[in-house]
């Protein structure tokens, strides 16, 4: 398997058989792969007749430079890893300069507010710079479907936005979190941590699911409050936020509406590592 590193092979390779029949799908990462992105990839595969897949640490959605730099990059096992799911995978991974030329900076754009909770309002700048790799790659790939993981909600919502709004003709599909035996939301971040923490951010998806009981008959500031309270008997995990918002327009609860679908969502700190989570709570 031959990764292609340049816009103008993506290019060729993609219009030598324009006008075949059967649809493209696009599975964009950032590479360090694991059974998450595999779930994502092997959905593309059984929907589509053809799959990219694309690897790259985008710069501009880092908001610190520490975590950039020590983000996992593993090019040699990915592609070891996609070509044992299947051989006709077209893998992109170009370097920073063939996307961003000498300019590496964000677009900026508007979410209708989509973009200012949570971890918009945690990193800043972020959704800017994932909206920026996102509008390149569907620009470039032109997908039929494009797959998101909804261990990022709140991204998948964007690029939903993202879509809509920048009329690309794609679906934009959503795909379920895939998770390790205790509970940890696969990431890219996990394999930063140590055995011991690994293990025991467990308590992340536990507590998540505690929450989840509690939305029948609890109000959402007694749920907050025990979830802070859990975080607290764990002091080497620490809570950044935990939130119950409006599934779409991601707007934080206060008082529950039978018609409307919550999500309750959560960021963490183990080790200097940051990891998300999230759950369906009706
Ligand atoms: O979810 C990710 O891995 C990244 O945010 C994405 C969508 C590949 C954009 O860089």
């Amino acid at each position: 398997m031959k990764p292609i590193f340049d816009k103008k092979g993506l290019h060729s390779f993609l219009s030598s058989d324009k006008g075949k029949p059967g649809t493209l799908g696009l599975v964009p990462t950032m590479g360090a792969l694991h059974q998450g992105h595999l779930s994502l990839v092997q959905q593309a595969l059984s929907e589509n007749s053809k799959v990219v897949v694309s690897i790259f640490v985008n710069p501009t959605q880092f908001n610190n430079p520490e975590d950039l730099e020590k983000y996992p990059k593993t090019l040699e096992a990915d592609l070891a890893l996609l070509k044992s799911v299947s051989e006709e995978i077209i893998v992109f991974a170009p370097s920073v300069s063939e996307l961003y030329s000498l300019d590496i900076s964000s677009k900026s754009y508007s979410f209708n507010g989509l973009d200012k909770v949570m971890e918009g309002a945690f990193r800043e700048g972020h959704f800017n710079g994932v909206a920026t790799i996102v509008e390149i790659l569907l620009t470039l790939v032109r997908p039929d479907k494009a797959y998101f993981g909804e261990k990022d909600f709140q991204q998948l919502q964007i690029v939903r936005k993202l879509a809509d709004k920048l009329h690309f003709p794609v679906d934009i599909v959503g795909c379920p979190i895939v998770r390790e035996p205790n509970g940890l939301a696969m990431s890219s971040r996990n394999q930063l941590l140590s055995e011991s923490i690994r293990q025991r951010a467990g308590i992340i998806y536990k507590t998540l699911h505690a929450a989840k009981c509690m939305f029948g008959t609890e109000n959402a500031t007694k749920i907050i409050e025990y979830v802070k309270g859990a975080f607290h008997k764990e002091p080497d995990i620490e809570l950044e936020y935990f939130q119950i918002a409006d599934t779409e327009t991601l707007t934080p609860l206060k008082r529950k509406q039978e018609n409307l679908k919550y999500r309750g969502f959560i960021a963490v700190y183990a080790e200097g590592v940051r990891l998300i989570d999230n759950i369906a709570l009706n």
